[in-house]
């Protein structure tokens, strides 16, 4: 087995990473959100790489990253009007967007799909690899499938030292949870997976958006997922995550019942559990904040061992509605409703 590089975020590693991928090699970058793992997204044998340091199911397509508006036309049949007022608002950014394919995007890109999420991250470096290419780069979260999205170089590192060439560090990612995915349905949007760019934002450009079913509910038996990526099991520590929705009075009350020598507690402040002889992790009193560190306290949870999870519920709107997503599919769902 070799070893992956570790490279700074400065000019030299990104023309070594601009190297790796011209050559058709797979790299784990920054980007605001969550890492990626990059590589030209027109090139097919470099994008098969990817879903093999994954292990990713090959259904599941990956989002197309571009540097500047123009890079978008070859890639796309037709540009949504709603398409152009969301790009002006709110890109270079977390925002991915949904739309017909043309023929040099690669069906293995595509996972087969005749449609393509494009995004155009606004991370300094990744800006730069990306306009070093010249081509647009593919890249889904960093993680092996299955476990919490990176959040630092070293979590990439963690889950793809001797499946890469090399990861670029670039600091803690920002957002700390994935993009918001959209698609375009005559006037309305519809949010196919909740991210920093919130429904109420989103609300600006069009008062008809959509919150995909599959936001917050789980896929039923069967069903078609409108976007791939809602059917598999994702996020998923260790622990058996319990999600307590309730006031503070109520989760303190329940975690006293409930808790033994093995329970860690997820919640928002440090004084959340006074009094309570539980072990506690904290993820932050604002949606921002909690986006930002759920991921690395879902790794972290493993970290130390952790059995059983009583998480503090997030907000269900704002930014708060992409944390409760993510920490529903981490929680399988598992939620405690109290009065
Ligand atoms: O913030 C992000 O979006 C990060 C960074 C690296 O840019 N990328 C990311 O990629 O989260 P990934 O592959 O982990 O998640 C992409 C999600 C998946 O759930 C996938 O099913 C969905 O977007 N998706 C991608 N293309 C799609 C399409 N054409 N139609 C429907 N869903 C799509
Ligand atoms: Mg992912």
């Amino acid at each position: 087995m070799f070893d992956t590089k570790m490279l700074a975020a400065d000019d030299a590693s990104i023309s070594e990473a601009v190297r790796l991928l011209k050559s058709g090699e797979v790299v784990g970058m920054p980007t605001e959100t969550v890492y990626g793992l990059g590589a030209n997204a027109l090139d097919e044998n470099a994008v098969r790489k990817i879903f093999a340091a994954k292990g990713r199911p090959a259904d599941n397509p990956l989002i197309v990253h571009i540097s500047s508006f123009d890079m978008i036309k070859p890639l796309v049949s037709y540009i949504p009007q709603l398409a152009y007022k969301c790009a002006q608002e709110f890109w270079a950014g977390p925002l991915t967007m949904i739309m017909p394919k043309s023929d040099i995007i690669p069906e293995v890109t595509s996972g087969g799909l005749d449609t393509v999420g494009i995004r155009m991250p606004s991370h300094k470096a990744a800006r730069a690899i990306i306009d070093r290419c010249g081509f647009p780069i593919a890249a889904p979260s960093a993680n092996l499938s299955g476990s919490p999205s990176p959040t630092t170089a070293g979590h990439v590192f963690n889950d793809m030292n001797g499946r890469i060439p090399a990861i670029v560090d670039g600091g803690f990612s920002a957002v700390g949870v994935e993009s918001t995915v959209i698609s375009f349905e005559d006037d309305a949007i519809r949010i196919l997976r909740p991210g920093f760019i919130s429904a109420e934002e989103l609300k600006e450009i069009t008062p008809n958006v959509i919150i995909d079913k599959g936001v917050i509910a789980k896929l039923e038996q069967g069903a078609i997922a409108r976007s791939p990526g809602m059917k598999y099991k994702h996020y998923a520590p260790k622990a058996d995550i319990t999600i307590i929705d309730g006031s503070l009075d109520a989760f303190r009350a329940y975690v006293k019942k409930h808790s033994d020598s093995d329970t860690v507690c997820m919640v928002f402040e440090p004084n959340d559990c006074d009094g309570l002889d539980v072990k506690s992790i904290i993820y932050g009193e604002t949606d921002e904040k909690q986006a930002h560190l759920l991921f690395d306290t879902l790794r972290e949870l493993d970290n130390i061992g952790a059995k059983k999870v009583f998480a503090r519920c997030p907000r269900k709107s704002g930014v708060g509605l992409a944390v409760y997503n993510r920490l529903l599919r981490a929680a399988a769902f598992q939620v405690v409703t109290l009065k």
